[in-house]
């Protein structure tokens, strides 16, 4: 725990994931303020946009925060990364693609960077690659995952025995029992997506909330495996209609273009719940209050404290007997 809280220059082991085009400044600003890491997912977003919104967060706080960079996803990679330099942003999360080109152009300018991996293969290539820290993300991870479906329980434990980076865990971490579990896997830290949806400060709609709080975690559904393309979203009426089209044997293209970032938009941020899907993953069954980010934060460490405490007591009483 101690390698990322230096690295990152953190008070709180826990790092907001990037959400491409809908997180915003405000969210970004809370979650460091709050003591983790915030994050700006730059997604499709041109590089005009996500200036805007660096330039937004750094007057709501003067803690370090990150931009993600999806790179498979975005035109933009190289001139995000140009504008993480310009502003001098600590920290860059590389996802979704190959992070060796961007390591040491960022690291030269003092940026640590970190990557998204689903497989010991791609975290030995970042290793190789030269990040500072990986994030590991489980297959019950709300948005686009990985075709390889591990889970974060097997994960974790496989990536921390092949690799000497600090891991962070992502995916089905939403409170302190996650975030002592994921302790226990070997992880020095956890990265919130689906949790951090509900809380006050998440710029999304109320209906996006509340589909939360009503869902269990089978709710969380796949779309797009026919296709090869994964994404765990919420069950809605939009998803109802994502998963006939693919019943009536949908190509990738026609599937990638009923799933681009506007539809998000329309059912994240403008509740639009036929019109839209909604990312969500399997966490969203432990989900059940709309609490501030520093309220969320201040439960999951009292509570990831508490969990450690009584299980190694009750340890220490079992193997005393
Ligand atoms: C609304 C939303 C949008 C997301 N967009 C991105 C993205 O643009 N880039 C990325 O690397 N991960 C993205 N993710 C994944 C998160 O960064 C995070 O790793 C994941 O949500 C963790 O799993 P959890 O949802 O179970 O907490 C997104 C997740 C959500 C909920």
């Amino acid at each position: 725990m101690k390698r990322i809280i230096e690295l990152l220059k953190i008070s709180r082991p826990i790092i907001q994931g990037g959400m491409g085009n809908i997180s915003n400044a405000a969210l970004a600003a809370a979650v460091s303020n709050a003591g983790g890491l915030g994050t700006i997912g730059c997604g499709t977003l041109h590089p005009d946009v996500v200036e805007q919104i660096i330039l937004e967060t750094k007057n709501l706080t003067e803690k370090p925060f990150a931009i993600n960079i999806a790179i498979g996803v975005t035109d933009y990679s190289k001139e995000l990364a140009r504008l993480a330099i310009k502003h001098e942003v600590p920290v860059v999360t590389l996802s979704a693609g190959n992070p060796g080109p961007f390591v040491p152009f960022l690291q030269e300018q003092g940026i640590t960077v970190m990557a998204v991996v689903a497989s010991v293969k791609h975290a030995k290539k970042a290793e190789q690659a030269g990040v500072d820290i990986l994030v590991a993300e489980g297959y019950e991870a709300a948005g686009i995952n990985s075709n390889l479906e591990l889970t974060t329980f097997t994960l974790i434990p496989q990536i921390v025995d092949h690799v000497d980076l600090p891991v962070v865990a992502a995916g089905g971490i939403g409170d302190g029992r996650g975030l002592a579990a994921a302790l226990m896997l070997g992880a020095e830290g956890v990265q919130l997506g689906t949790r951090l949806i509900a809380t006050k400060e998440a710029p999304f709609h109320d209906t996006y909330k509340q589909a939360l709080i009503r869902a269990q975690g089978e709710e969380a559904i796949i779309v797009g495996r026919s296709v090869g393309r994964i994404r765990r979203i919420l069950r809605n009426p939009y998803a109802e209609e994502l998963m006939l089209a693919e019943k009536n044997g949908i190509s990738l293209p026609d599937f990638n273009l009923m799933t681009t970032e506007s539809q998000h938009i329309l059912g994240a941020i403008q509740g639009e719940m036929d019109k839209g899907f909604i990312n969500g993953g399997q966490v969203s069954g432990l989900i059940s209050t709309v609490p501030s980010v520093k309220e969320l934060f201040g439960s999951m460490m009292e509570e990831a404290e508490k969990q450690i405490k009584t299980v190694s007591c009750e340890w220490e009483e079992m193997v005393s007997e």
